[in-house]
């Protein structure tokens, strides 16, 4: 049995998060979405609002199982006998993060394999911060994100 993780922020979870994890969970027996809290990163959404857009999202997959930590993902990994670490790349900016994310990593626990999906053409401009200035500014970002994080949006946008 392969299980794999795929983490993030997901401030909120977009579609080009989605195609990964639509992608991913063919490929594994079981796929974690783990909502990794980093100290670094001030959050628009808080973690419960982050795993409920995610789960509603994910509900018709399922092997796909959504979970938060804080501490390093390889820990969570190795702590939940999870193979595989996913990762998106979306253009040539990503691959240096990446492969520096990828060394660390590995240099943690190099039992853990990170292997990396291409986000498809319809999604590779998209990040989250994008979504929320455009949310915040009045645009319509409904064909972007899933349903729930549209009404999430809306919802903060409005406080
Ligand atoms: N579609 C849309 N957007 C995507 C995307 C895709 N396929 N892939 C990445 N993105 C965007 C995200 O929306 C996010 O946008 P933002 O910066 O505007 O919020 C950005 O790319 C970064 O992606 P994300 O996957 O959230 O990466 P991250 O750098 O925030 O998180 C972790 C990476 C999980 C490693 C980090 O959260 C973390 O620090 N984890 C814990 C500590 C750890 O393990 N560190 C590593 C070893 S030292």
């Amino acid at each position: 049995m392969i299980k794999a993780v795929y983490p993030g922020s997901f401030d909120p979870i977009t579609n080009g998060h989605l195609n990964i994890i639509n992608r991913a969970s063919k490929l594994y027996d079981e796929l974690i979405v783990l909502v990794a809290i980093s100290p670094a990163k001030k959050p628009f959404f808080s973690i419960e609002e982050k795993v409920n857009m995610i789960k509603d999202s994910v509900k018709d997959l399922p092997n796909v199982k959504v979970d938060f930590y804080e501490g390093l993902v390889v820990d969570y990994a190795s702590k939940n006998n999870v193979q595989v670490l996913v990762r998106g790349l979306r253009a040539v900016s990503d691959f240096e993060y990446e492969f520096q994310l990828a060394a660390a990593n590995r240099f943690i626990n190099n039992e853990i394999e990170m292997v990396f999906f291409m986000a498809n053409s319809e999604n590779n401009f998209i990040s989250s911060s994008m979504i929320k200035e455009m949310a915040i500014a009045g645009q319509d970002v409904s064909s972007l994100v899933p349903q729930m994080v549209t009404k999430y949006l809306k919802e903060k946008v409005k406080q």
